[in-house]
């Protein structure tokens, strides 16, 4: 389970709120996924997911712009990479016959993972680097 603690905060409210709304999503999966709920409701709220952080990455990308974030286009290609695995573990998802246990632990570990060490160190830069201007 994702937790959020205050020293993963860039600085921009409406980021970190997604960011923090990301954990809760990254962690409903998990509970949804572990709870056995159909596989109808676990595939709509994939689809929210990357929807959301779709929409997250634009914005988060837009305020890099906006201070001039020197590492932007290195960043764009891992938001770019992540959405690229989401959707093939979504295809494999959507493709299955259910809710194979299997496929959900790797895409459990894969979004807790991801997610968390994008946030604490990659987009912890963008925090850093607004700070010292
Ligand atoms: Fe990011």
């Amino acid at each position: 389970m994702l937790l959020w603690r205050s020293n993963l905060e860039i600085g921009n409210e409406s980021v970190d709120s997604q960011h923090k709304a990301l954990f809760e999503a990254v962690n409903e999966f998990n509970k949804l996924t572990t709870q056995g709920k159909a596989k109808e409701e676990i595939k709509k709220y994939l689809e929210f997911m990357g929807n959301y952080a779709i929409q997250h990455f634009k914005e988060e990308e837009e305020y890099q712009a906006s201070i001039g974030y020197p590492d932007i286009e290195e960043h764009k290609k891992l938001h770019k990479l992540f959405i690229k695995d989401f959707l093939a573990f979504k295809a494999d998802f959507d493709k299955g016959s259910g809710v194979e246990s299997a496929l959900v632990i790797k895409m459990n570990k894969f979004l807790s993972d991801w997610l968390f060490e994008h946030v604490s160190m990659v987009d912890k830069k963008i925090g850093d680097y607004a700070k010292s201007k």
